[in-house]
């Protein structure tokens, strides 16, 4: 990757040709690594993300005392091989020093839950972004169960600690469907004696769930009133024990910038192997099809309850979509990338329900059309989500990541189906955040 203080140049792709592996889960990537922390065993996980956010994921995990080994795994890209060797909470330390979550929301989010059942004190910090993140979400159900948490704006921003122990048993109807808050609920839950309930309005990515499941929880899943609501039910405690071995699947949201882009350009041809196929992460590969893209995928396994196989993308002329509120759980990481692609677009594409994606890295609503409008397009804000009216050609132009990993992707994106002119990003460093080869692979695109 070039200098991260100068802006890097990216040129309109001609042609579009990838097929291999791309980086490993980061949602997996961070739960295997807590619940890795928390078991009572070892834990063998290849093709664990090699990231920034999983960095300070295996920041915590050290800094509580758990041993750790992280080598390079040859075999994927942007991987590690990690070996946890855990002992159980009991055997945490308190740390010694802040953690950094850095920009990471997951790792603040699921560590919040994660230690909150035990009574050691832990004070985290992080970047200006995840500063700026609402945590009371996740704050306030974790003191109403008894931990207790001080931080700025009575605990809605970093930095936090939290000192938890003897908790009572949740009970908790989420009023944001968001997998990061349930995921540290359901944490929170496995080191505290009773019935927990987790009620989520709309279903979100549940790779917490699975996880949990495939290592024994007694974790009941059903349906709750409105359609997709879901009723979590935990029996705890629960500590997972004995030797584990995985290897982490690839990462659909960042496949998604390969996948996306061969839709919307004229001559494409992308496939992604070993990627994760779980269904509520793969709403893009709906809407793409909605859109009129050609599709294929194939499931070839299971990993720890997550479906894995290959997507192929190519060509395809694409038309207008409407995306609403119950759908975008499942595709929220992906949202930016979809203004991008709705710009090729024959029509109009609307995105609705979708104000979450104001308090993400960044305010992905007001960057995406601050980065796409002086590239020609047709794209308004409003306040939960976007409309796009397609197709309009796209010419290069100057963009600012706004510190975001996937506002850096999506403008590369952007950028490759340009009609005319080189595109210039600032903040490109931001993809470290989750795809640090992401710009050394996307140079290899025509090449290959
Ligand atoms: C994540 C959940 C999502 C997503 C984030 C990763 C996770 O956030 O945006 O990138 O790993 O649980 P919310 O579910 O909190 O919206």
């Amino acid at each position: 990757m070039s200098d991260p203080s100068s802006a890097l140049p990216l040129r309109p792709v001609r042609r579009v040709r990838f097929d291999g592996r791309l980086p490993g889960d980061k949602s997996l990537s961070h739960r295997i690594l807590m619940l890795g922390a928390l078991n009572r065993g070892r834990v063998k996980a290849r093709g664990v993300l090699a990231s920034q956010d999983v960095e300070a994921t295996l920041r915590l995990v050290r800094a509580l005392g758990v041993d750790v080994s992280v080598a390079p795994d040859d075999s994927g890209v942007d991987a590690l091989a990690v070996h946890l060797a855990g002992l159980g909470p009991e055997r945490w330390q308190e740390p010694r020093h802040v953690v950094d979550a850095g920009n990471s929301g997951t790792t603040l989010r699921l560590a919040l839950g994660l230690v909150a059942p035990y009574p050691i004190a832990v004070v985290f910090d992080g970047d200006d972004s995840l500063a700026r993140r609402p945590m009371r979400r996740v704050v306030d159900p974790l003191r109403r169960a008894g931990a207790a948490v001080l931080g700025r704006a009575d605990g809605e921003y970093l930095p936090l600690a939290i000192r938890g122990g003897n908790l009572r048993p949740l009970s908790v109807r989420l009023s944001v469907a968001s997998a990061q808050v349930k995921s540290a609920l359901l944490f929170a839950g496995l080191g505290t004696e009773g019935e927990h309930v987790v009620e989520e309005p709309v279903v979100s990515r549940d790779h917490t769930e699975r996880l949990l499941r495939a290592l024994g929880a007694p974790l009941e899943v059903e349906p709750a009133g409105g359609e997709g609501a879901r009723r979590l039910v935990l029996r705890g405690p629960f500590v997972p024990e004995g030797d584990h071995e995985i290897r982490v699947p690839g990462d659909i949201s960042s496949a998604a910038f390969f996948l996306g882009l061969a839709a919307a350009h004229p001559d494409a041809e992308v496939v992604v192997r070993e990627v994760g196929l779980n269904p509520t992460r793969t709403g893009f590969l709906d809407v793409l099809r909605r859109m009129g893209a050609v599709v294929e995928v194939s499931e070839e396994g299971e990993v720890w309850g997550e479906p894995v196989g290959s997507v192929r993308v190519a060509s395809s002329r694409l038309r207008g979509v409407t995306v609403g509120a119950e759908e975008v759980p499942r595709l929220i990481d992906e949202l930016p990338l979809l203004a991008v692609l709705a710009t090729q677009a024959e029509g109009r594409t609307v995105v609705e329900g979708a104000s979450e994606l104001r308090v993400k890295e960044s305010d992905r609503i007001a960057e995406i059309v601050r980065l796409l409008r002086p590239m020609g397009a047709e794209i308004a804000e409003r306040p939960d989500g976007f409309v796009v009216e397609g197709p309009t050609p796209l010419r290069g132009s100057p963009g600012d990541a706004a510190g975001d990993h996937r506002l850096a992707m999506s403008f590369a994106v952007a950028a490759a189906l340009a009609r005319e002119g080189t595109s210039l990003l600032r903040g490109h460093e931001a993809v470290a955040v989750s795809f640090p080869s992401f710009f050394r692979l996307w140079e290899s695109l025509e090449a290959r």
